[in-house]
Order: C-alpha cells, then structure tokens, then sequence
C-alpha cells in the first residue's frame, strides 16, 4: 500500500530578513524521518512530498492509497486545511482532523467563540485590529498579546504578558506589524501549564508542563524559545514534564473532560491537543486546540504524552495511518450501500 507522507521541510538555513520564528512550523528533517520510518515498518511504500502549490500535479502523476499529512502551511488563516482540502477533493484518505476543524483551531478568536457556546471555560479576551482602538474596561490586567492565528509559541514571549496600558498597546502594534495579522489579548492566567492530548475519542495522561526552574531564562511560561530550544540547559529553557500531571484523580477527570468537550467542539478527529491553563481557584482555561500537534518523536508533547500512556512513537503513527484507512473504508461502504438501496 502507498502512501504519500505531505510535510513543510524547514529550511537548512535561515532567512535574517524574516523573523526568527518565520520557519518554526515547519517539519524538522528528524521529524520527517521517524513517521517515515513507522510507516515503512508497518509494511507501506512511503513517498515524501512538499506540502506546496506543486503537490495538485505530483499527486495526479503520482497514485497513492492515503496520505498522511503534517503540513502546517505558511501564509493565510486556512493554511493548515488547504492539502486536506486538495485529498478530500481527490478522494484520497487522509489522517487527522477535516477540513472544517484545521480552518477553525488556526483561528484562535473563532475557537474561543465556540468554546464560549458549549460551555468550554477559555480566557476573557479582545481581538484587535488596530492598536488605538478602545480597550475592553472589563479585562484584568495582566494580559497576554498573541497573533490570532499562529502556532509553535509564534510571536509570544515574555515581553508578551503587559501589566498596563501603555504597554499592551505596544506589543498589540509590534504584533500587527510583525506578524500582519489580528492581535489576540487575553486574560493571562497565572496557574499551571496543562496540555490533553487526545487519541481516537479518548484522552491520554494529562501532561504538565513546570517552568519553575527556568527563571534565569527571562521566560516563565511556553513562550517561543521556551519551544524552540527547549532542554537547553545552559539558556536555563529546561521546562520539567510530568505525566500524568501532579493532580487529583478528580482534578484529572475534569480537565480530560474539559480537552474533550473543546475538541468535540471544534470536530477534531484522530489527534489532537488541549492547551489548558489550571487556575490557581480550579478552572481549566482551555487557550487552544492543535489540531495538527507537533510530532517530533522526542521533543513534542503529543509523542511525550503516547509514551507515558505506553503508546510508542511507531504505534501512535501506525494507528493514525489505521484511523485514517479505517474511516475511508467506512465512507466507502456508506456510499456503496445508499447506491444499492437507489437501485445503482
Ligand atoms: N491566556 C493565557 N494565560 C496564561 N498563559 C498563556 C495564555 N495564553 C498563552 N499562554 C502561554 O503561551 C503559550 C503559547 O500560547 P498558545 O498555545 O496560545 O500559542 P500557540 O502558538 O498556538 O502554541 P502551540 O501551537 O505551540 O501550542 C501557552 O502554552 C502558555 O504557556
Ligand atoms: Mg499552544
């Protein structure tokens, strides 16, 4: 069986006219490589392709039997939908969540929205187009400014948390200048660092995330260098992992069931990853979902998580390719049964 393993390569070397962040959620060589390697081990042919606008015509020449996807995308808030657009088209299975699921987890404030309707706690927030226009009087300081649609801590130090007005309207025009897209301010909930992964329709071992000792580092939450050179020691970026995090049973139960409800509500399927922070008062705050998390087999928290399950890194990428076929072959029979009963 074949399969077409799409991905965004990062670039060996690093543009100094972009910002530093510009390529970080790109798919490093390393990653690329072990999901190839999983798949190949469970017996497929695995081809690898750039996720780019030459992937309509390679898939054409090129006839595969499902595709698993790790494509983020560069510019445009639905990057991370388009190639699960372009299979669904094509009628080739693909892992993961839908099209309509990856548009809407990309766009924080849309998420936020639905988590609000269904009930999912999420920080109180403003979505700013401009940096002069009236600040919410009802939002408590500290806050946090965020690109509305980034992934990988993009754009987020901490320089990004402001105590007060002067400085929030600074960092809300840096970000409109630098990341040309809306400004997401946010309640910054001091608390502890969780994250769910989430596997079929189940929820893994909680994750959490302590920064405690990172205090020499300037950083003290999952900020973008946090990300980027995390488990350096000498720049003090070491964040500790406990998993299962060091919660009640009861405490577990309910952020699992929060991770849940807010991927149920933006249709995730497959995987996916809760970003909650824990208030110091007991609300999971649920910040995001990823839709498509990270799958670097040592560094990102998704194959972290699997392996405190149990779950090794080849079966979390085998079941995926499973979950992906197996849903195929569903949709299959569902058509070939509604063509029967039509007499085709
Ligand atoms: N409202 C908030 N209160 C407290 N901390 C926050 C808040 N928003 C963001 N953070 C901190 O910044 C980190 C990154 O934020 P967020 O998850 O929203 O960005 P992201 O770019 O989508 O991240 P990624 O895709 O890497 O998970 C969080 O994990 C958390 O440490
Ligand atoms: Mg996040």
């Amino acid at each position: 069986m074949k399969a077409a393993l799409i991905h965004n390569l990062k670039p060996p070397v690093k543009n100094p006219g972009l910002p530093a962040d510009y390529y970080s959620e790109c798919d490093s060589p390393k990653t690329v490589a072990a999901i190839a390697a999983a798949l190949k081990k469970a017996g497929y042919d695995v081809l690898l392709v750039e996720g780019d606008k030459n992937l309509p015509r390679w898939l054409s020449e090129n006839p595969i039997d499902f595709a698993f996807n790790i494509t983020e995308g560069f510019i445009g808030d639905s990057r991370e939908a388009r190639v699960p657009a372009l299979l669904e088209l094509m009628e080739i299975p693909c892992t993961g969540s839908g099209v309509m699921t990856l548009a809407l987890a990309m766009d924080k404030t849309r998420s936020k929205q639905i988590f609000r309707q269904t009930g999912v706690p999420t920080p109180n927030y403003q979505l700013f187009t401009r940096a002069d226009e009236a600040v919410d009087a009802s939002l408590k300081y500290p806050l946090i400014v965020k690109p509305n649609a980034e992934g990988s801590a993009k754009g987020i130090s901490a320089k990004s948390v402001v105590r007060d007005e002067a400085a929030l309207r600074e960092q809300v025009r840096q970000m409109l200048e630098t990341y040309k897209q809306e400004a997401l301010v946010e309640e910054y909930i001091e608390g502890l660092e969780l994250t769910v992964g989430i596997l079929g329709d189940q929820p893994l071992p909680i994750l959490e995330v302590d920064f405690s000792g990172c205090g020499d580092s300037g950083e003290y939450f999952y900020s973008w260098r946090m990300k980027e050179f995390q488990g350096n020691q000498q720049m003090h970026l070491d964040p500790k992992f406990f998993c299962p995090a060091r919660l009640s049973d009861q405490a577990t139960r309910a952020v699992q069931a929060v991770a849940v409800k807010a991927a149920n509500a933006l249709g995730a399927r497959d995987i996916s990853r809760v970003d909650i922070r824990l208030s110091s008062d007991g609300i999971p705050y649920v910040l995001e979902i990823n839709a498509l998390p990270g799958l670097d087999p040592e560094e990102s928290n998704f194959p972290i998580i699997a392996r405190a399950a149990g779950i090794s890194y080849e079966t979390l990428i085998q079941r995926l390719a499973q979950m992906a076929l197996a849903r195929a072959a569903n949709e299959l029979s569902e058509i070939t049964l509604k063509e029967e009963k039509l007499g085709r």
